[in-house]
């Protein structure tokens, strides 16, 4: 095997320049971990371009290497690993849980208030290898390519979590799905309509509203240029939606979505990049028995769920297209400009 590989390292805060790529010793497993041989790795707005550009996380400690979802080959293992074998494909889920904390001790992984990120706090997935916990890796089913496991892994989880465990959206139901047409909007259709909801589908053009009808959307708005309470009381004939998947927090368009909830409408969030301070209308919040949850992250049986639906096409990941490692600015320049509809994925073994 060979002893030196090619990573994509950051030492400062900065655009496109400061990824550099450069030549590393293979790192070696420590104890209850696994070495990847990295296949694929997914592009992200806040966990690669923000952190690199200090938005996210202003102490991060230099020198750093992005890259939150890698998947790929089991190449060696640590001591104690019984878990996952050399040869096995794997993907890998990037948040690394104390074990110890109040609610890891409680069994709510999802909570884990200690937890550590991979590409954050410790070395991520834009390289030929990476090291992780072997509790943070999943076998990845026969008929998905790595990229597609990459992406399946980091946002169907989260999807999952939010409309199964916290809203608990159930067949028939009306949800909201706001920025249908991104990451983790796109997921939650899907997730949405697989459950059996019917699935209002909401974005800032026409043509990505119109994108979702394609993965489980029944309908779609414009919350740009339609008013999103008229035309969802509408579509719902009055009723309004019982559950909405907002991860926005836009003031211009959280009104809009808050007014379109039922009587006892839930509200789930795990995202903010609209700004994050909105104005929440707390007497209607009471007086129509609304809930609000803020729960990012995931369980490792959403994990597991999410890879099983898409290993069995009930869900797809959704590829912009898939490029080399060597080709990281250009991938993070395209994601900065807009307009890219699904993922883009980084690939070292084709550079
Ligand atoms: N594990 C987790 O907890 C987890 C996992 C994944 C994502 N997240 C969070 O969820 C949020 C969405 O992530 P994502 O990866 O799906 O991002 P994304 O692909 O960029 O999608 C966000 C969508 O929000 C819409 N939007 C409306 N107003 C916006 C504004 N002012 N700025 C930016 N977007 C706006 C955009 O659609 P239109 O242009 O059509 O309006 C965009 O498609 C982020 O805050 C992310 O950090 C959390
Ligand atoms: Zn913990």
């Amino acid at each position: 095997m060979q002893t030196t590989m090619k990573a994509v390292v950051v030492r400062e805060f900065g655009d496109v320049d400061v990824m550099r790529m450069e030549q590393l010793p293979v790192p070696s497993p420590a104890a209850g971990e696994v070495l990847i041989k990295v296949h694929s790795v997914s592009v992200n707005q806040t966990l690669d371009i923000a952190v690199r550009q200090g938005r996210y996380r202003t102490n991060l400690r230099f020198p750093v290497v992005l890259g939150t979802d890698p998947a790929g080959v089991v190449a060696a293992t640590g001591d104690g690993v019984a878990s996952a074998r050399s040869g096995e494909r794997v993907a890998v889920v990037a948040s690394i849980r104390c074990g110890e904390c109040r609610f890891c001790r409680m069994g709510r992984e999802d909570s884990c208030f200690r937890s550590k990120h991979l590409g954050l706090d410790r070395w991520g997935g834009y390289a030929e290898y990476v090291t992780v916990p072997a509790e943070n890796v999943f076998p990845i089913p026969d008929n998905l390519s790595f990229g597609e496991a990459s992406v399946v892994t980091r946002h169907f989880p989260t999807a999952i979590n939010l409309l199964v465990n916290h809203a608990r959206l159930v067949k028939d139901e009306w949800v909201l799905i706001m920025g249908a047409a991104g990451a983790l909007g796109s997921c939650g259709v899907q997730i949405a309509r697989h459950l059996g909801a019917r699935v209002i589908a909401a974005a800032g053009t026409d043509s990505r509203a119109e994108g979702a009808l394609g993965y489980g959307a029944e309908f779609a708005v414009n919350y740009r240029e339609q008013d999103l309470e008229t035309e969802v009381l509408r579509i719902t004939d009055g009723h309004g939606v019982d559950v909405l998947f907002e991860n926005i927090a836009d003031p211009t368009l959280w009104p809009g979505a808050f007014n379109s909830l039922a009587f006892a409408g839930r509200l789930v969030t795990a995202g903010a990049h609209g700004g994050g301070t909105v104005p929440l209308d707390v007497k209607r919040l009471y007086l129509r028995r609304i809930r609000i949850t803020g729960q990012p992250g995931a369980t490792r049986k959403d994990v597991e769920l999410a890879l099983s639906l898409a290993g069995r096409g009930v869900v797809r990941a959704i590829i912009d297209r898939t490029m080399p490692l060597a080709r990281v600015k250009e991938a993070h320049e395209l994601l900065e400009r807009g307009g890219i509809v699904g993922k883009i994925v980084l690939d070292p073994t084709l550079g």
